[in-house]
């Protein structure tokens, strides 16, 4: 399969011209002006934007969590992920405590193997470290191309290590030339504060989030990067949503310490008031809990100097029927929101329509960053000849609506519902495949295909 881009904007996170891109098998093959080839597939892309296909680094599909299942799969999650522009994904792999890590990988392989629409990638969750999982470390690096390792330092029970293993799993992740990735709330205050307000008859959604205050994130965000810091491991910290963490990040950052920030785009453009409609508020019961204006005004700040690198989206869907089950009680609603369909549009309508981010920058947070650190370029994350041809053709003036009414993730309401969206994925090329062509699927299921990641790229 051949396809010709003509005339298109192309932007990558360093550059900004016009011209036509060939795509040959699944490369990029040729770039130019007036380009003189035959091709299966010619897109006339004038007025239209050309980037490279976004990388979603924090999505869970079909994960099991809270006593169900996050209700995306590969097939439903990667193909709404390819409607909304993102190419690639990097999913949570988790470990039962008292399991092994390749165990867990498996059970996830069996889930993803043939599944997918598009490509995805995965990260190990390290949820219980010991002298076993020790030897595993080097074999995910260098044999899975898994060279993420995740951590929780909240979720006592199920996912949370203690300092201890984190500070023997961050020696073992240097020495083997991986990333430690955290998710960085303190677990023992949250479930102090949740306990608390249980037992005082404070059940609504309200309380899942006046349960984990900024505090709790930013004493765990600091202390992750000092343990990081002492080990010498390059760090990474997943959902960052205020303002206390980023200062966190920006100390460690200061010392000339590789420690990489992420933030999800509902942290930049919803906050806290959410929660004060009764049950409605479920919908954004997700962990950490949405924030305060002044703390999107930091993020986006922390964006544009620099000291957050990726805008993911934390994707976790539960239908409206899993949120009840915590009608009652807060602490039963399965934390997550659907996002993986919505991010790319909505970053570029709220982040470069209004004036917030470059261009440049927005394809470096949704994309060119994600690769870097995660091992895959520049064969994913930049439009290059030889790279993947992962590429998206985005009208920045198509005006639309999010709605649960045509939306295509497996969830049945939207956390964006009536957003008036300016700037649409119009066309998704997948490694040279035309996947989605103003909304038609143009793939099979099982065209998705797992990305093997190089060890992590200083940025
Ligand atoms: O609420 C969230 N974020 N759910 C998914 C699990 C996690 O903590 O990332
Ligand atoms: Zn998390
Ligand atoms: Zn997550």
């Amino acid at each position: 399969m051949s396809v010709l881009i003509k005339n298109g904007r192309i932007i990558t996170a360093s550059e900004d011209y016009t011209a036509d891109i060939y795509t040959e098998g699944e490369k990029i093959v040729l770039i130019g002006k007036n380009l003189n080839v035959k091709a299966d597939e010619v897109i006339d892309a004038t007025g239209k934007l050309v980037m490279p296909g976004g990388i979603d680094p924090h999505v869970h599909l079909d994960m099991p969590f809270m006593g169900t299942f996050s209700s995306d799969n590969y097939e439903t999650g990667t193909l709404a992920a390819l409607h909304g522009g993102t190419t690639t994904v990097i999913d949570f792999i988790l470990q039962t405590q008292g399991k092994s890590l390749l165990s867990a990988y498996e059970t996830w392989k069996s889930r993803a193997d043939g599944n997918a629409y598009g490509d995805y990638a995965f990260h190990i969750a390290v949820t219980d470290f010991n002298d076993e999982v020790k030897k595993e470390i080097g074999y995910f690096i260098d044999e899975l191309g898994i060279t993420s390792f995740k951590t929780f330092m909240a979720y006592k029970g199920a996912l949370m290590i203690d300092d201890r293993q984190m500070t023997g799993l961050m020696e073992e992740v240097r020495d083997r030339g991986g990333i430690v990735t955290v998710h960085a709330t303190n677990g023992d205050m949250i479930d102090y504060l949740v306990a608390k307000n249980k037992s005082e008859g404070r059940l609504a959604p309200l309380y899942h989030y006046l349960s984990q205050p900024e505090i709790t994130e930013s004493e765990a965000s600091g202390r992750f990067a000092d343990m990081a810091y002492n080990t010498g491991v390059p760090a990474y910290i997943v959902h960052i949503s205020c303002e206390g963490a980023l200062s966190a990040v920006r100390r460690a950052q200061a010392r000339n310490q590789i420690v990489y920030a992420e933030t999800c785009i509902q942290y930049l453009i919803l906050d806290a008031s959410l929660y004060e409609q009764n049950f409605e508020g479920a919908k954004w019961v997700m962990s950490p809990p949405l924030r305060e204006k002044k703390d999107q005004a930091a993020l986006w700040s922390g964006i544009n100097q620099g000291s957050v690198q990726v805008v993911a989206t934390d994707h976790c869907p539960f239908n409206w029927t899993q949120k009840l089950s915590g009608k009652d009680d807060f602490t039963k609603i399965p934390n997550g929101h659907p996002a993986i369909e919505n991010r790319m549009e909505l970053l570029f309508s709220e982040g470069v329509n209004k004036g917030k981010i470059s261009l440049n920058k927005y394809v470096e947070i949704t994309s060119a960053n994600s690769a870097k650190i995660f091992g895959m370029y520049p064969f994913k994350g930049t439009i290059g000849i030889g790279s993947d041809a992962d590429i998206i053709i985005f009208d920045p003036e198509e005006e639309h609506e999010l709605s649960v009414k045509n939306h295509h993730m497996n969830v049945d309401y939207s956390g964006y519902e009536g957003w008036k969206v300016k700037g649409k994925c119009k066309q998704t090329i997948l490694r040279g495949a035309l996947a989605i062509d103003n909304g038609k699927v143009k793939i099979k299921k099982g065209y998705g295909k797992y990305i093997k990641r190089n060890k992590t790229n200083k940025i």
